[in-house]
């Protein structure tokens, strides 16, 4: 069994997208979830779904790491899922889960991504720069923001008069379609023998 952690700031529809995905799975837990906001949405998300979600405060995230990597350990995490996470993972956590953290992100990365550029930021300036294809990437989490190694993508095409709004609303169903298929593809990274010990 990989327990995963999901990490998210926001709405959290994703978070519960693949936590209902993995619900009954006999290889995949959903362990915690963990959110920098105590009034993100997707805490109630997770309640209703029985999983537990933690709240970790922004200064813990930037001054303290390391005592993220231990609540982690402690609910024996594997994999962990950024879902609309918005805080920089500091590389003490990336070097104690090496390849095994995930982050979705809603366009053709490397293209629009980088610091500041999440969310509806992201479909306006898409729209703005007139582009004909926009999409999603799931990818692992390197020091460097949006820039490591690409699992997957799916494109989807912008139709004359496309708004920030109406690309947003064709983004969120391939997000919530390729996520849980990049989770099941990043497992062949987590080898039975490194997990037993814990690494
Ligand atoms: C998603 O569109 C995700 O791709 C984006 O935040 C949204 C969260 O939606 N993430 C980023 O922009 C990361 N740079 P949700 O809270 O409804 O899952």
């Amino acid at each position: 069994m990989t327990n995963i952690a999901i990490l998210a700031s926001g709405n959290g529809t994703n978070a519960e997208h693949i936590a209902r995905t993995f619900e009954g799975s006999r290889e995949i837990n959903v362990a915690i979830a963990v959110s920098n906001r105590a009034d993100a949405g997707v805490i109630g998300r997770m309640n209703r779904l029985g999983i537990s979600v933690e709240h970790v405060p922004d200064n813990v995230w930037r001054e303290n790491p390391g005592e993220i990597v231990g609540l982690l350990r402690r609910h024996k995490v594997d994999l962990i899922v950024l879902a609309g996470f918005l805080k920089y993972i500091d590389p003490v956590i990336i070097d104690a889960f090496p390849k095994r953290i995930l982050n979705i992100h809603p366009s053709l990365l490397p293209a629009y991504g980088g610091p500041g550029m999440y969310g509806a930021r992201v479909h306006r300036a898409v729209v703005e720069a007139g582009e004909k294809l926009s999409g999603v990437t799931v990818h692992f989490v390197s020091a460097e923001v949006d820039g490591g190694d690409i699992i997957l993508q799916k494109s989807v095409e912008l139709v004359p008069g496309e708004t920030a709004k109406s690309l947003e609303a064709k983004i969120h169903p391939l997000e919530y379609e390729i996520y849980p298929e990049a989770i099941a593809l990043s497992l062949i990274h987590i080898s039975e023998p490194t997990r037993r010990r814990g690494i």
